[in-house]
């Protein structure tokens, strides 16, 4: 019988590996096969690429196509047999991990009024991002907050939460991102259901707000420790004025615009430890230089419409649309209003890729910074 056909990733490269078969070194990998070890020689070239090389691929979720599905869930599944109703975005590229891109996770999770799902708790850290209804809210360890569109929610790591809509509101549509995939590699992720499958509130509603939320001010008595940001709710409005103010102070970022990181204000680091944040604004028909990085990103349309080309591939968006742009992975934005701006929510890996050392950037160097259009 043949032998199958043996990997041997070889580089014509002084430095790296460029062993040629031969009937003896078949013979000799066979052997070591029988001993669960093999020579690294096979297979060098393959685990050590020359720069990061990403299984995912850029995709744009139209809200247009996603929306009615998402709303049909309702009718199809309870959040009682759901446990979550999540519609998942998966991409081509990840769908061995549930992966939105990289090593995150993403979904469409709807619910009708007077729903709300067990209380539970989880290793991977979590975020919402509210896309439409009202009378959404979340509880986080007793701490309930109230959230209306463009609204951003931490659920982090460990913590218990819930998440629910008010009797008197309307369905409600919100993004939920999560290292899931991350957590799952690193073989560390737990998972546990409340005992009580609800909690109660133990605070005043929105209090995180009231003793986190004041612009340059803390509370003289409290402290907090906690591995992620004690505000867990970010509200839109003050957002989106933060970022018109910074817009009239400064030019931004050739790549990004105006760009402001949701922060833990206790340390002025990322809102979680392995998760980060950011809402940036693209001024009337500004078109950004095309950069790459290392980290994954996912993208949601806040407010506007226009395009952004990531590794050569133009995606054209609209309020609510979502993309991906993957490690390393050319990308530039451009707003197609001459006359509004444009907002882009993102979270992304970007605290574990600075944690580890692993950040790495790059201007596109050529055509004044933009990229070729090739598809
Ligand atoms: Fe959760
Ligand atoms: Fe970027």
């Amino acid at each position: 019988m043949p032998s199958p056909v043996r990997e041997n990733y070889r580089e014509d490269v002084a430095g790296r590996a460029n062993v040629e078969d031969t009937p003896e070194l078949l013979d000799y990998y066979n052997e070591l096969e029988q001993l669960e070890v093999a020579a690294l020689w096979t297979v060098a070239n393959k685990i050590e690429p020359w720069q990061p090389k990403s299984a995912s691929v850029p995709v744009l979720w139209r809200y247009r196509d996603l929306r009615d599905h998402v709303l049909r869930s309702l009718d199809l599944v309870t959040p009682e047999k759901a446990g979550r109703r999540v519609i998942y975005l998966n991409n081509p590229g990840r769908r061995d991990v549930a992966a939105a891109v990289g090593w995150l996770y993403s979904g469409l999770q709807v619910m009708r009024p007077g729903e709300v799902a067990s209380a539970h708790a989880h290793s991977a850290s979590a975020l919402r991002f509210i896309m439409e209804g009202s009378g959404a809210y979340t509880n986080v360890d007793g701490h309930k907050m109230t959230l209306g569109a463009n609204d951003f929610v931490l659920t982090p790591n460990g913590t218990w939460h819930e998440h629910g809509v008010a009797c008197d509101g309307t369905p409600c549509i919100w993004q939920d991102g999560l290292d899931i995939p991350l957590v799952n590699t690193l073989e560390a992720n737990f998972y546990a259901v409340h005992p009580d499958l609800q909690q109660s509130v133990g605070h005043p509603v929105d209090d995180v707000s009231a003793i986190w939320g004041n612009p340059g001010l803390r509370p003289a008595t409290g402290s907090w420790s906690k591995g992620y940001s004690p505000l867990l709710k970010y509200e839109w409005a003050p957002t989106y004025a933060a970022l018109q103010r910074l817009a009239k102070a400064s030019d931004g970022s050739p790549f990004d615009g105006i760009l402001m990181n949701y922060i833990n204000p206790a340390t002025g680091g990322p809102v979680m430890q392995t998760i980060g944040a950011a809402m940036q604004l693209l001024r009337p028909g500004e078109r950004t230089k095309a950069h790459r990085h290392t980290g994954s990103f996912i993208y949601q349309v806040a407010k506007g419409r226009g395009h952004s080309i990531i590794d050569g591939k133009r995606f054209d968006w609209n309020e609510r649309d979502i993309f991906c742009v993957p490690s390393w992975a050319w990308h530039e934005h451009a707003n197609a209003s001459a006359a509004e701006d444009a907002c882009l929510f993102t979270f992304n890996d970007l605290p574990v890729m600075q944690a580890l050392g692993l950040y790495r950037e790059e201007a596109f160097g050529d055509n004044e910074g933009q990229q070729p259009v090739t598809a």
